[in-house]
């Protein structure tokens, strides 16, 4: 028998309105209304998601699609009556049995570092950057799901997905997980609340995010006695025509890292480099800039070297350009699997710190430091491939996240 859907708007309304609802800046425990609720999760930076707790089920709101998701002890008297898929919400029965995932541009370390890879049983390509779900699938722990035939999908307590496909073919199952919609590297990584609230592991959720926090600010906090804010343009080339970024986390990283963008009226202008006059001004910018960051997509990342960026370029009067007098011209595609999945859609979404980290030694270099994510393309660094054979943990275990000396 199913609760009247009424009855569980009013559940979901009583835990937003009344004294279980968890605000910012409260303790670990809420106590209200004659609730008791441990182990819970705040929200102190993202946007786009709200959590809601109740006695025996919480609520996650996902602001970014508009879906609510009514989550259910297992335990509880409701787990057993009620099951909803209605457009605006859907409810699911936790800590989950087992789960899928869409590893399509997924950042799947999130669910490592919780500690949540027993309970993944299926993914829909072998097509991922981390070394330890490449091996898990190889150890046969893992089945693979043809996306295209969605019965193979409905088994799994929840099937994850990492950006809003179609909402018409969306299963009663799926869950969107989309840290990417946010607009700051930290706002990305307190995400991995939203899952832990999925297995009850908020108290691991909370940890990681207070331990990558405080290292990011940390690092944030290294670079204020840095007196010159060298210069960045983070760029790519796509079909002729070079674009400064407008991503508003790159834009943030750039800032945290103690450099300076481009100013936003150029920021907005597109260069198509067959036109004599747009080159003539992107060159004229680039006369200003200290360090490059080039973005472009290619499916060939091991392929894209210098002599493929002068290309795109279209440079022939070199003696302008502080970035390349530094030899200061950069690719975030460092870690990739062989077969092309970047770790930058995934582990760099969940460890923002490293990619912080990478960005200060970019433009205040040391020399001591080797990025993780960077790669110089000037200096002809290589991309890195990664293998099952990187994975240096049981694959079963709990990722640690990695904390950057600072001081
Ligand atoms: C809270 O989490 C801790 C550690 O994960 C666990 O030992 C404890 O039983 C949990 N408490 C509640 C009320 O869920
Ligand atoms: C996946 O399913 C589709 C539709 O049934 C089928 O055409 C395709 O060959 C399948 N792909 C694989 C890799 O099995
Ligand atoms: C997943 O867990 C559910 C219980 O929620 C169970 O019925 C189902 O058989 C499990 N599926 C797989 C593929 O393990
Ligand atoms: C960073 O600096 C601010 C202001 O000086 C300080 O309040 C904060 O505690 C510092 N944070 C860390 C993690 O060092
Ligand atoms: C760039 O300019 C060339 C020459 O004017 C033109 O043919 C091409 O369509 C332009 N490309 C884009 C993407 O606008
Ligand atoms: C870049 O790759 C191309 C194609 O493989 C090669 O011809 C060229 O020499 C490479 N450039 C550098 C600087 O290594």
């Amino acid at each position: 028998m199913l609760l009247p859907y009424t009855t569980v708007i009013s559940l979901i309304m009583s835990a937003l309105l009344g004294g279980v609802l968890v605000r910012n800046g409260g303790g670990g425990m809420v106590e209200g209304a004659g609730v008791k609720v441990g182990n819970i999760s705040k929200i102190e930076d993202a946007a786009y998601f709200r959590i809601y707790y109740g006695n025996t089920f919480k609520v996650i709101k996902n602001d970014l699609d508009g879906k609510s998701y009514l989550l259910i002890q297992s335990d509880s008297k409701m787990a057993a009556k009620t099951k909803y898929c209605t457009p605006r919400i859907k409810s699911f029965v936790i800590p989950l049995a087992n789960f899928s995932l869409d590893v399509n541009y997924f950042p799947v370390s999130f669910f490592e570092l919780l500690g949540l890879m027993p309970t993944l049983k299926g993914i829909t390509s072998d097509r991922i950057a981390s070394p330890c779900l490449l091996k898990l699938y190889n150890e046969g722990q893992l089945q693979m799901l043809n996306k295209s035939e969605p019965q193979q999908l409905s088994p799994y307590a929840a099937h994850f997905i990492s950006y809003n496909t179609n909402q018409q073919t969306q299963s009663c199952n799926y869950v969107t997980f989309v840290p990417i919609g946010e607009q700051t590297p930290l706002q990305r990584a307190e995400w991995i609340k939203y899952l832990g609230v999925f297995a009850n592991v908020e108290v691991r959720a909370n940890e990681i995010y207070d331990a990558v926090k405080s290292n990011y600010m940390c690092l944030v906090n290294s670079t204020a006695s840095k007196k010159l804010k060298p210069i960045v343009a983070w760029m790519d080339f796509n079909d002729g025509v070079w674009t400064f970024t407008k991503d508003a986390y790159k834009l943030k990283y750039i800032e945290d890292a103690g450099g300076e963008n481009l100013d936003e009226s150029i920021n907005k202008i597109t260069y198509n480099i067959s036109s004599l006059e747009d080159l003539e001004q992107l060159h004229a910018i680039l006369c200003t800039v200290d360090v490059l960051i080039d973005g472009t997509f290619t499916p060939d990342p091991i392929g894209y070297n210098s002599t493929l960026f002068f290309q795109n370029l279209n440079i022939e009067d070199q003696s302008c350009f502080a970035f390349l007098s530094h030899e200061s011209v950069w690719r975030h595609d460092k870690r990739l699997s062989t077969d092309l999945a970047l770790d930058w859609f995934d582990g760099a979404v969940s460890q923002p710190q490293l990619v912080l980290a990478d960005l200060i030694e970019i433009l205040f270099p040391t020399g001591s430091y080797t990025t993780t994510y960077f790669r110089n393309l000037l200096k002809g660094e290589q991309a890195t491939t990664l293998g099952l054979e990187n994975c240096n943990r049981d694959t079963l275990t709990a990722m640690e996240p990695t904390i950057i000396t600072c001081t």
